[in-house]
């Protein structure tokens, strides 16, 4: 359903991704991993339009996206979040989960659809409240809200386990979960292996801007290049 195609970036002489294909089905969750520095952000933003790609094929249920802008994109159903919380301090959580709905045009149907994903996430409770008058792990709830309030067919999660406590993580995960029999699929990039290994039902691993294995979870945490790949880093 969405496919990429021989992605690669580069930054003057970098290629952060390097010739990277992906295919996500619909209804799944994949986890995309790899060290630090391996791409995965650049992957993320590339397909989401925050950078533009210096060669490669992304589409959409067979639209091409490459090139596009963010809005663009969002519009044609990929949504996002980013590694970096980005929730605006001066508005409440129903604002900033009504934003990406009135950034679509689609402000009249707001009051219902935040009510919608509030419920789902578990943070309806919240909804007047400033994102900084939040614990943590619930400002991350209020970003993949922001995401998924769009109803996008693909949702980008850029490392929404980081900071989260096991209890936070066992909930995250129940969320990416129902986004994915809900027909929402997740790419799920992150660092934490049991997140990964309980949330998604395939992997990616990618080194160096390049594919360096795929497969299914269990198969993933024994293969010998992925665990050389992670040898002296500091986080596998
Ligand atoms: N805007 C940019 N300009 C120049 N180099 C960049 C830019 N963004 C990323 N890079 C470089 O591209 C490479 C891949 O970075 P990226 O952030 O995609 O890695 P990552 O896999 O997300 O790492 P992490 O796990 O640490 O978040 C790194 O070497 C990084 O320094
Ligand atoms: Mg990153």
């Amino acid at each position: 359903m969405l496919s990429i195609e021989g992605l690669t970036v580069a930054f003057g002489g970098l290629r952060a991704v390097d010739d990277f294909s992906l295919e996500i089905d619909r209804g799944i969750v994949l986890g995309l991993i790899g060290p630090n520095g391996a791409g995965k952000s650049t992957t993320i933003n590339a397909i989401t339009g925050f950078v533009r790609p210096t060669q490669g094929r992304i589409s959409l249920a067979g639209k091409p996206l490459a090139g596009r802008s963010p809005q663009e994109i969002l519009r044609a159903g990929l949504a996002r979040t980013f590694q970096q919380a980005q929730l605006w301090a001066g508005m409440t959580v129903s604002q900033n989960l009504a934003l990406p709905l009135e950034a679509l045009g689609r402000s009249r149907a707001s009051a219902h659809e935040v009510g919608e994903v509030a419920e789902r996430l578990g943070i309806g409770d919240l909804l007047g409240l400033r994102p900084s008058a939040l614990p943590f792990g619930r400002r991350r709830l209020v970003e993949i809200g922001r995401a998924i309030i769009t109803k996008p067919a693909v949702v980008l999660l850029d490392e929404p386990g980081a900071g989260l406590t096991s209890a936070e993580k066992a909930n995250l995960s129940r969320v990416m979960r129902d986004l994915a029999a809900a027909d929402t699929s997740v790419l799920l990039v992150d660092h934490d292996m049991e997140l990964v290994m309980n949330s998604c039902d395939q992997v990616v691993v990618l080194n160096a801007g390049r594919r360096l294995a795929a497969g299914l979870p269990k198969d993933i945490r024994e293969d010998p290049a992925v665990i050389a790949a992670y040898l002296g880093t500091s986080q596998p």
